[in-house]
């Protein structure tokens, strides 16, 4: 770099695409738009405003692609990027640890049942003639007890101590903060109390930003990031779920309470799903 480009650089004065510093990886339907609306309205945080799918899709278009695709910053500033399907890909862990070793992951986890049947409700809303959650749940088997389909995608996503385990084999969990989706939704100034002082940030972002709003159902934002008025996420955001059969929730909770256990123990963390 030039003499002339460092020193405005180095003031802060020149804007520069980086790639990102933090990122949320998952899980899919955890409340990950929620969380990346509610950090980026930081004035320390810029963030990509899409999926870019870097580590999963198209990783073989290069760093510098990526980079392009971050919005530009100032001094200081982080940058930072949500991509649900992250947690899930196998070389996601590789390919991030080869970016920098010292990526801040960010990962919102949901009650894995309740997880499903909103990651349900998204794939019928797209294709109506699905078949009932409750079918797709199980493994076809008269002869048998019904057993719990997990190559299904809903309830295989669900299983998030395996998937940690992957990661946790290039980065050690000092690096990551787990986000319950529930409490973000509940109380979205506490979650974000944790994760400014994770991403060394001010406490910025407050009580004094959110309000609850009885239309949506949720906490929206008074102010979001480059515009004055209230916000809401979108509709596809908090979808009225379907009735699902309380005997099929019953199993679906006792399959998973192993694997929340071992999620538990892993993390330091007892989410309180049941
Ligand atoms: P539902 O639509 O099933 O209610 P993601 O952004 O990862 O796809 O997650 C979507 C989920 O975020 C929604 O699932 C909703 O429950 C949750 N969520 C959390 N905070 C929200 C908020 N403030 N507004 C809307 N949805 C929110």
């Amino acid at each position: 770099a030039s003499p002339k480009y460092r020193f405005f650089r180095e003031q802060g004065l020149r804007p520069v695409r980086q790639l990102p510093n933090a990122l949320i990886v998952g899980v899919k339907k955890g409340g990950t738009r929620a969380l990346l609306e509610f950090i980026r309205v930081h004035p320390d945080v810029r963030a990509a405003g899409n999926e870019i799918h870097f580590f999963d899709k198209y990783y073989s278009k290069g760093f510098e692609w990526y980079r392009q695709t971050m919005p530009p910053t100032l001094e200081g500033q982080l940058t930072i990027e949500k991509t649900p399907s992250y947690f899930v890909t196998k070389e996601a862990p590789r390919r991030i640890h080869l970016m920098n070793p010292s990526t801040k992951l960010l990962v919102v986890v949901r009650d894995p049942v309740t997880r499903a049947i909103s990651d349900y409700t998204q794939a019928i809303s797209k294709k109506p003639d699905m078949k009932k959650f409750e079918a797709l749940s199980f493994i076809n088997s008269s002869m048998r007890m019904k057993e719990v389909d997990t190559s299904w995608g809903p309830v295989k996503l669900g299983l998030y101590a395996r998937y940690l385990l992957r990661w946790l084999k290039y980065f050690p969990l000092s690096q990551f903060l787990f986000v319950s989706g529930e409490r973000l939704v509940v109380d979205p100034a506490m979650e974000l109390k944790r994760v400014q002082d994770f991403l060394g940030l001010k406490r910025v972002v407050t009580e004094k930003h959110f309000y609850f709003n009885s239309t949506k159902g949720f906490p929206c934002l008074f102010k979001s990031e480059g515009r004055g008025s209230p916000k809401c996420l979108g509709k596809t955001k908090g979808r009225n779920h379907p009735y699902i059969d309380p005997g099929v929730l019953q199993k679906l909770r006792d399959f998973y309470r192993p694997f929340n256990n071992r999620f538990y123990q892993m993390t330091g963390i007892n989410f309180g799903w049941s």
